[in-house]
């Protein structure tokens, strides 16, 4: 049993890595950088590096017995109930260039169900966060997915693996069935503020093949939290650990799958 002063302290320490990682992005937007290529397009830097230091020093630091999933580093794994999974920067390519759409973000899974989750975007100072069944939170207001009830007022997001693989080509049919029948759509380049923007209602509905844990695991309680819904694209129980990410606000969730069935 996680009483309430555990979780405040977990919490907190979530916040305070978010925020402490976001500020250092923050400082290092528009600064030279040394890019190294771990594929044909997927960049990283030390910029990469460096903030998922500042965030898992503080969690070692606090929780020392805690598993860690973070995408630049060798997990911790460990036989804690206790997992937390990390992007330190979501969106590196739009960090690279310059252009100002990018967060960070810290998920804790206790005993295999993510139960709080933080994404902050440092551009705006948009600290989105939701802790289970207790609702989600845009800079401490309460956020709510939209209620538009069609797919053809609806606006979406997608987003494109960084290989051309089968994936690829595959949201290409996607992204124009989409665009068909959707009022618009956007390629944010950051899977956890497509989620989040899901979640406070700025979109409708968000797709993806072949993400990661650290993509989605916090922006997906956060899309719950506020009134949404997660699944894959049969409809069925969303994973992190899967390849299929559909969001919605919910109402729109059968023409979405209706299309992601073709
Ligand atoms: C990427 C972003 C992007 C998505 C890619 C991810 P990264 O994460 O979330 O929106 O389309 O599939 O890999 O590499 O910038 O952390
Ligand atoms: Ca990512
Ligand atoms: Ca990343």
């Amino acid at each position: 049993m996680l009483t309430d002063s555990i979780k405040e302290k977990l919490f907190n320490t979530a916040l305070i890595a978010a925020q402490s990682s976001g500020k250092y992005i923050h400082e290092k937007l528009n600064t030279t950088l040394k890019i190294d290529y771990k594929g044909r397009a997927n960049m990283v830097t030390q910029v990469d590096r460096n903030s998922e230091k500042i965030i898992t020093d503080l969690i070692k630091e606090n929780f020392p017995e805690h598993q860690i999933l973070a995408e630049e580093t060798t997990p911790v794994n460990n036989e804690s109930l206790f997992k937390w999974i990390i992007d330190p920067l979501d969106g590196t390519t739009n960090f690279i260039h310059g252009f100002p759409y990018f967060a960070v973000s810290i998920a804790l899974e206790y005993n295999d169900e993510i139960i709080m989750g933080v994404v902050l975007d440092p551009e705006r100072n948009e600290l989105f966060s939701a802790i289970k069944e207790r609702g989600a939170y845009m800079n401490k207001k309460p956020i709510h997915v939209s209620s538009i009830k069609n797919l053809s007022a609806s606006f979406l997001s997608t987003g494109f693996p960084y290989e051309l693989n089968e994936y690829f080509y595959k949201n290409i049919e996607l992204f124009r069935a989409f665009f068909e029948k959707s009022q618009d759509i956007r390629r944010v380049g950051s899977a956890a503020i497509d989620l989040c923007y899901v979640a406070c209602g700025r979109f409708e509905g968000f797709w993806e093949f072949d993400l990661n844990p650290w993509d989605v695991a916090a922006g997906a309680l956060i899309v719950t939290e506020a009134g949404g819904k997660m699944s894959d694209f049969s409809g069925r129980d969303f994973s992190i650990y899967e390849k299929q990410v559909l969001a919605t606000n919910s109402l729109i969730e059968k023409e979405m799958l209706e299309v992601l069935f073709i």
